[in-house]
């Protein structure tokens, strides 16, 4: 199959309703294609949620496990009530407050909607993107669609058209290119219907701003900081598998920066006199690389292999660049053919929360130092 991209970057919604190329990518939705598209947190792989055979290519297409649900979009509320059994006063709230954004919501799902979106559960999980080509794609194919970040299973999710193109060129009829994300990570996923209510996966909707609307909302994240293997707390089905990983070997740092330093630089040249090619995801402005020595001054080369993600732009913090372009990051070396990754961690409040769950679960050795 032949896999075409089709340009839709900086159009406005109003625009994009009336795009000829929009009425196209949306008529392969209703006819049961897949479509790789544009949201605010990482490119999904949609295809229509009432569509059941529709819904098995995604498995299939991105090899997915089939006991891990997938994500709902919709564009209006119509649309939610359509699919699912009721939507609870307090709920109704969150969404009036977070959608269009990166906020997904557990519901008790209807029958319209078929099993395998949910891998059989009784709940679907629902958001409504605020990416004009995400909403434009669903307004004009006039159905919900499920869609999950349209990476290879396992790998980084996909943060620009082009990485949707890497992993699933020849696969898929369409890639629609909106630009690069803004938010980098996955949505917030919450479930309201437990008491008290709880984070499934930490996203581009900070804690943070949840908590005034959901005061008893239980983070289990931080607990399972030491603990890759032994966490029994509660997440979504998706969350126990490998996830996010390049092919490239990945040692997070954590701790106190200044600690962190010794440590990665030890690393750093020991992998280095092993003859590994070595890069470095870099976050943390007390760290100076410049004087990791020799290697760094000597080779030029060696200067590509480090990308760092601070930058003084500041409308954003720290976390949301690093959010941002984290994915990207670990894709570039992979092109790059490197053997190792170092990346110095970040704290985990706000935005770093969810860049931290994403990084612990890329990682294939995590150093804390204090
Ligand atoms: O930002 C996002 O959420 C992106 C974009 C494309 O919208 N989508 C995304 O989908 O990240 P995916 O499939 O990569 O991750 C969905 C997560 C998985 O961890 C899955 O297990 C969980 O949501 N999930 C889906 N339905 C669920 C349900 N009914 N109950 C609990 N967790 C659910
Ligand atoms: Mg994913």
């Amino acid at each position: 199959m032949e896999t075409q991209v089709k340009d839709f970057r900086g159009k406005s919604l109003e625009d994009l309703l009336e795009d000829p190329a929009i009425k196209y990518a949306s008529s392969l939705i209703r006819s049961g294609k897949l479509v790789g598209f544009p949201t605010e947190t990482v490119y999904g792989l949609g295809a229509s949620a009432l569509d059941e055979n529709a819904v098995k290519n995604i498995y299939k297409v991105k090899g997915r496990p089939q006991d891990n649900p997938i994500i709902v979009h919709i564009s209006n509320m119509d649309m939610l009530e359509s699919i699912v059994a009721e939507i609870p006063n307090n709920v109704k709230e969150l969404c009036q407050r977070f959608w269009p954004g990166p906020l997904t919501l557990l519901f008790n799902k209807n029958e319209n909607l078929p099993n395998i979106v949910t891998a059989n559960l009784e709940t679907v999980a629902i958001r409504m993107p605020s990416h004009p080509v995400a909403l434009a794609l669903i307004e004009k194919s006039g159905t919900p669609i499920a869609a999950p970040s349209a990476n290879l299973s396992g790998f980084p999710s996909p943060t620009k058209a082009e990485h949707v193109y890497n992993d699933l060129r020849g696969r898929i009829p369409l890639i629609m290119d909106g630009g690069p994300c803004n938010v980098g990570v996955e949505s917030t996923v919450i479930d309201l219907m437990q008491d008290p209510p709880i984070v499934l996966r930490p996203g581009g909707t900070d804690i943070e701003d949840l908590l005034p609307y959901i005061p008893n909302l239980k983070v289990f994240e931080k607990q399972k900081k030491y603990d890759k293997k032994l966490n029994n707390t509660p997440s979504s089905p998706g969350m126990k598998y490998r996830h996010y990983s390049p092919k490239a070997k990945v040692i997070l740092f954590e701790g106190r920066p200044k600690a962190m330093e010794s440590k990665l630089k030890e690393f750093y040249r020991n992998y280095k006199n092993a003859g590994k090619k070595v890069a470095i995801i870099h976050t943390q402005s007390e760290i100076s690389l410049e004087n990791l020595g020799f290697e760094l001054s000597h080779h030029t080369s060696d200067k590509e292999l480090i990308i760092s993600l601070l930058d003084n732009d500041s409308r954003f913090s720290l976390a949301e660049v690093v959010a941002k372009g984290i994915f990207a990051a670990l894709r570039d070396f992979d092109r790059k053919k490197v053997d190792i990754i170092l990346v110095e961690g970040i704290t985990e409040k706000e935005r770093g929360l969810a860049v931290m769950n994403r990084l612990r679960k890329a990682a294939d050795r995590i150093i804390s130092s204090n």
